[in-house]
C-alpha cells in the first residue's frame, strides 16, 4: 500500500481549482436571496463569468479581484432591521457598474443618502413598470414592461445624483440610475422568467454600460482548464473515483484530455447498479474513451456486509464504509498518487459557504460519497467548484461524451441497496433491474425521460395477493416513482401519461418474474423523498 493510502485520518492538504482568473469576472454579492444562484447562470448565460461572494467581501479584496461590474442580489431581509446584511460602503467608491436588485437597490439607496421605506410598502408577484427613461438598463425595450416584485421596502427618496428611471404602481421608484457613475437599481427581479425582458436588462448592464465582451463558453473553460490543470498536477498522478454518473465522467474526460496517462480512474462495482451499467461504464470509458480505468468488482463484499440490514440509514454506512475499505485497497495496488479529483459543483460551495445556506446545505451532507476525501490524505482536485449542473453538461458535449451519459438521470451513491425496501438479497436485485430497465426502457420509447429529473423502480418488502392463468400468486410488489424537479431539494411526482405508466406496468407483470402488482407513487418532496430510503 502507498505511502498516502496509509495516512488515513490526515485531512486533505489543500482544494485546488486549476482555473486560472478568466479575463472577465461579474461578482455578485449575496443577501441571500432565493434567486442568487439564477443571477450568476444568466450572467454565465451571456457569456461572461460570474461568481457569488459573502456580503463581508472588503471594497480592497473586491478591487483586487477586478470586477468587470458588482451586482447586490436580492434578499429576504428588510434594510431597516438591525441585524440586516450590508456590505462595506467603499464599494460604491469603486470606478465599477453597480446594479442593485430588489434589496441590493434599496441597501444602495439608503447608504448613498436616499431614503427608504418600510414594511407596508410590499409589493409580491406579477405587476407591470413604466419606463421614464430608454437608455440604460431598458436600452430597445418597451414603455411598458411586466415584471415579477418580492419586496418588503421600497426606495422612497433617491440618493443624491439619482433619478428613477420606472415606475409601477406600488413602486414610485421600481428602478433608479445615476448614469454618470454608473449605478444602477432595479426594484424588481430581472433574472427570474416572469420578468420576459429581464435578459435585456440584465444584458444591456453588461454589455453596454459595463462593456463586458462576453467571450466566456465552454470551450474556453475547457481550454483554460486543461491548461490549468497541466500546470497544477506537473509530473504527479491523478486519482479520480468514477461513478458512471455525469459528474465523475466529465471530469475523467477532462483530466484525460489534460494529463492522459498520468490520470487513474476506478470504478467500483458495488452490485448495486442498474441493469447493464458497470459494462456500460467500462464500455464507454475504457473502450470508446480509451481512458486509464481500473474496474473493480467489489458486489460480494458489498452484499455481504449489507445482509440482514433493514435500516436506510445503516445501508448507506455500510456502504460508504465498505467503499472506502475497497477503494483504498485498490489504489494500495495501482502506486503513489498525489492528488484526488472530485466532481464538486458550485451550488455545494455556495451553500456550504453561504451565512444563508438554510436547512440544504445539511441535508446535503448524508449524500456525500462516505467521507472519502477525509480518510485519505490526498490534494483534492476540484475543476467544477465553479460550475453548474448544466454548465458540466456542457463540458461534457464539448470533450465529445455520449448523449446518454450526459443526460443521465441522478443516481443515489447507495445505488439499489435504498430502492429495495429491507434486507438486500441478489435475488431481490435482480429483479428490480428487470423491472427499472422496463420502466426506463418505455420512458425513452414515449420520449419522457427528458422531460423528468429521475424516474425508477423501487421493490417494496411485503408481498400481495393476485391471479394468473386460473391460480391465485402472491409475489412483489413494484413501485414506481417519477419526479420533476429544478435541483432535487423539492420535488413534485411526474403527471406521467396514464398509457405510458400502464405500458411499463403491463411489461413488468409479464416480463419480470417475481411481481404481480405495480404501483405508482403519487408524493410530493416534501413531506416525502425522492428515493424510498
Ligand atoms: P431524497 O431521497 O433525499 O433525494 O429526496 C434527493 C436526491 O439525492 C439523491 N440521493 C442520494 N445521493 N447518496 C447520493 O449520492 C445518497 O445516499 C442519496 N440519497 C438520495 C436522490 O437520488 C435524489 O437525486
Amino acid at each position: 500500500m502507498s505511502k498516502r493510502t496509509r495516512a488515513s485520518g490526515e485531512r486533505p492538504a489543500a482544494r485546488i481549482d486549476p482555473l486560472g482568473e478568466p479575463s472577465e469576472m461579474v461578482a455578485i454579492i449575496d443577501f441571500g436571496s432565493q434567486y442568487t444562484q439564477l443571477i450568476a447562470r444568466r450572467i454565465r448565460e451571456l457569456g461572461v463569468y460570474s461568481e457569488i461572494l459573502m456580503p463581508d467581501v472588503s471594497a480592497n479584496i473586491l478591487a483586487r479581484r477586478g470586477p468587470a461590474a458588482i451586482i447586490l442580489s436580492g434578499g429576504p431581509a428588510s434594510v431597516h432591521h438591525p441585524d440586516s446584511p450590508t456590505c462595506d460602503p467603499d464599494i460604491f467608491e469603486l470606478d465599477v457598474p453597480v446594479l442593485g436588485i430588489c434589496y441590493g437597490m434599496q441597501l444602495m439607496a439608503r447608504t448613498l443618502g436616499g431614503r427608504v421605506l418600510g414594511a407596508d410598502a410590499a409589493e409580491y408577484g406579477h405587476t407591470s413598470i413604466e419606463v421614464r427613461d430608454r437608455s440604460g438598463l431598458f436600452h430597445g425595450l418597451a414603455d411598458r414592461l411586466a415584471v415579477w416584485m418580492s419586496h418588503g421596502d421600497r426606495v422612497e427618496e433617491l440618493p443624491p445624483g439619482f433619478r428613477a428611471t420606472a415606475t409601477s404602481p406600488g413602486s414610485p421608484v421600481a428602478a433608479m440610475a445615476d448614469p454618470d457613475r454608473r449605478r444602477y437599481g432595479l426594484q424588481f427581479h430581472p433574472e427570474v422568467v416572469h420578468t420576459p425582458d429581464g435578459t435585456e436588462m440584465l444584458a444591456n448592464f453588461l454589455f453596454r454600460i459595463a462593456g463586458c465582451r462576453g467571450d466566456w463558453t465552454m470551450a474556453s473553460f475547457v481550454e483554460a482548464e486543461v491548461a490549468g490543470l497541466r500546470e497544477t498536477v506537473g509530473d504527479d498522478r491523478v486519482l479520480c473515483a468514477m461513478s458512471g454518473g455525469v459528474d465523475s465522467s466529465v471530469l475523467a474526460c477532462l483530466l484525460d484530455r489534460a494529463i492522459g496517462d498520468r490520470l487513474q480512474c476506478v470504478f467500483v462495482d458495488n452490485g448495486l447498479l442498474r441493469k447493464g451499467e458497470a459494462s456500460e461504464v467500462a464500455d464507454t470509458f475504457r473502450e470508446h474513451h480509451k481512458l486509464n480505468l481500473e474496474c473493480i468488482d467489489a458486489s460480494d463484499e458489498f452484499l455481504r456486509a449489507l445482509r440482514g440490514v433493514h435500516s436506510p440509514e445503516r445501508k448507506r454506512r455500510i456502504i460508504g464504509e465498505t467503499f472506502i475499505r475497497v477503494f483504498e485497497r485498490a489504489v494500495g495496488e495501482l502506486g503513489e498518487f498525489k492528488y484526488l479529483a472530485q466532481g464538486t459543483l458550485y451550488p455545494d460551495v455556495v451553500e456550504s459557504h453561504s451565512a444563508f445556506g438554510g436547512p440544504s446545505a445539511v441535508i446535503k451532507t448524508h449524500h456525500n460519497v462516505g467521507g472519502l476525501p477525509e480518510r485519505i490524505g490526498f490534494d483534492l482536485i476540484e475543476p467544477f467548484r465553479h460550475l453548474f449542473k448544466d454548465e458540466v453538461r456542457k463540458v461534457g458535449e464539448e470533450l465529445g461524451l455520449p448523449r446518454r451519459v450526459i443526460w443521465r438521470h441522478p443516481f443515489p451513491g447507495p445505488g439499489l441497496a435504498v430502492r429495495v425496501i429491507g434486507p438486500v438479497t441478489r435475488k431481490k436485485l435482480r429483479l428490480l433491474r428487470e423491472a427499472d430497465a422496463v420502466f426506463i426502457d418505455e420512458l425513452r420509447q414515449a420520449g419522457l425521460y427528458d422531460e423528468v429529473w429521475q424516474a425508477f423502480a423501487v421493490l417494496l418488502s411485503g408481498k400481495a395477493v393476485g391471479v394468473m392463468g386460473d391460480e391465485r400468486t402472491y409475489a412483489g410488489v413494484v413501485a414506481l416513482r417519477a419526479v420533476t424537479s429544478r435541483d432535487g431539494m423539492t420535488a413534485d411526482w411526474a403527471r406521467l401519461p396514464h398509457e405510458a405508466v400502464g405500458r411499463a406496468a403491463n411489461r413488468i407483470m409479464n416480463e419480470v418474474d417475481g411481481v404481480n402488482r405495480v404501483v405508482y407513487d403519487i408524493s410530493s418532496k416534501p413531506p416525502g423523498t425522492i428515493e424510498w430510503e
